[in-house]
């Protein structure tokens, strides 16, 4: 079925022939889909997809933060159609931007399940399990984002057969006998919930997350067994959230709301400003700097996926491990208090809410939080 561009057709005979792209950027070409790169993309919903040959419908993939970790797969289903089966060994959880319609999932040899799901459903698909999705409107496209770790597992095995036609069942972690697969949900601890299949993270309820900036909000996510950390952040009308930096890998979409976010690395003279209604999206490169804004009225939230799992961790249990780490450069995340911030980040925010016609609700600079 699959034959792997990278492999080259003769011994490679001289340097040039023999460094060859990666295999997930080949087989991004070989798709025939359009990559983007960068750190960020303004809107998801209207970003150009191309027509796709192996599932139907259209597809874009991306290449965000300069790695190839995880990516986002843009997916777009005609009016009345679906997308042809397939399973994979890579995990893919997915995100519904526009429409609605229905998914079913399987193992070979078993009945499917079936989910219906609209714009603001998230669904986690299992490894490698049969998953195959249909368009429920007649008139009206569907658009989603999966994000996925693809590129890492394309990457290692450089084998597109082996990742897209093993056998193997992870029944452990799907099987048709698990019957409340699409409705197991358990909050395990505050900002902590297992689960497989949420209607609309738009409107769930989150736990409040005090440390990381006034009137913010967190759910943290384990979904389907992944490796794929991810949570909903919900930033309230007139505040912000400290800058922090990290590896690359993490993706954050605007689901909700009118908010901008300020990219840069130490040291750049000038911070980016990138607009992040939904559904635009920003993964910033290892150690760039960037934080969140709300600019309008209501809730700003954002959808974000990390680059480890909630559940699988390495020996702390995440939702306890967080406290005086913020003020560590060696930690896995390092921000900027509100009251070691340059004021010009501030200053600027006071601006963006008058244009508005909000009102600051952040506390003054002499009570900042850590
Ligand atoms: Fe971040």
């Amino acid at each position: 079925m699959w034959a792997l561009m990278t492999t080259p057709t003769r011994e490679p005979q001289t340097l040039e022939e023999w460094y060859v792209r990666s295999a997930y950027q080949s087989f991004v070409r070989q798709e025939g889909a359009p990559l983007y790169e960068g750190s960020a993309l303004e809107d998801l919903a209207t970003l150009p997809v191309a027509d796709w040959e192996r599932r139907g419908g259209k597809v874009a993939y991306t290449r965000l933060g300069d790695q190839e970790d995880r990516n986002l797969q843009i997916v777009e289903i005609p009016p009345g159609g679906s997308l042809k089966p397939e399973h994979h060994m890579y995990d893919s959880i997915m995100y519904v931007m526009a429409g609605s319609g229905a998914t079913s999932i399987w193992q070979e040899g078993e009945p499917k399940r079936t989910v219906e799901w609209h714009e603001g459903s998230l669904l986690a698909i299992p490894l490698n399990a049969w998953h195959e999705e249909f368009n429920g409107s007649g008139t009206q496209p569907c658009r989603m984002l999966f994000c996925t770790n693809m590129p890492s597992t394309i990457n290692h095995y450089n084998n597109l057969d082996f990742v897209f036609n093993n056998p193997y069942q992870f029944k452990e972690r799907y099987s048709y006998d698990m019957e409340r697969f699409m409705d197991h949900s358990k909050q395990w601890n505050i900002r902590t919930l297992e689960t497989n299949f949420l209607s609309d993270i738009r409107t769930m309820e989150l736990d409040p997350y005090p440390e990381r900036g006034n009137r913010l909000a967190v759910m943290r996510m384990s979904m389907a067994c992944t490796s794929i950390g991810m949570h909903v952040m919900g930033v309230s009308e007139g505040t912000y959230v400290t800058a922090h930096r990290h590896l690359a890998g993490a993706h954050v979409i605007a689901i909700a709301g009118q908010g901008y976010e300020l990219m840069y690395m130490e040291g750049d003279p000038e911070r980016r400003k990138v607009k992040a209604n939904p559904y635009g999206v920003v993964a910033p490169r290892h150690n760039e700097y960037h934080q969140h804004f709300n600019v309008g009225k209501g809730e700003y939230r954002m959808l974000a996926f990390r680059s480890t799992g909630l559940r699988y961790g390495w020996g702390k249990p995440f939702a306890l491990a967080r406290g005086a780490q913020s003020q560590d450069r060696n930690a896995w995340l390092y921000s900027i208090p509100f009251d070691r911030e340059d004021p010009s980040v501030r200053e600027d925010y006071y601006r963006e809410l008058e244009k508005n016609g909000v009102t600051l609700r952040l506390e003054p600079l002499a009570q900042g939080n850590a």
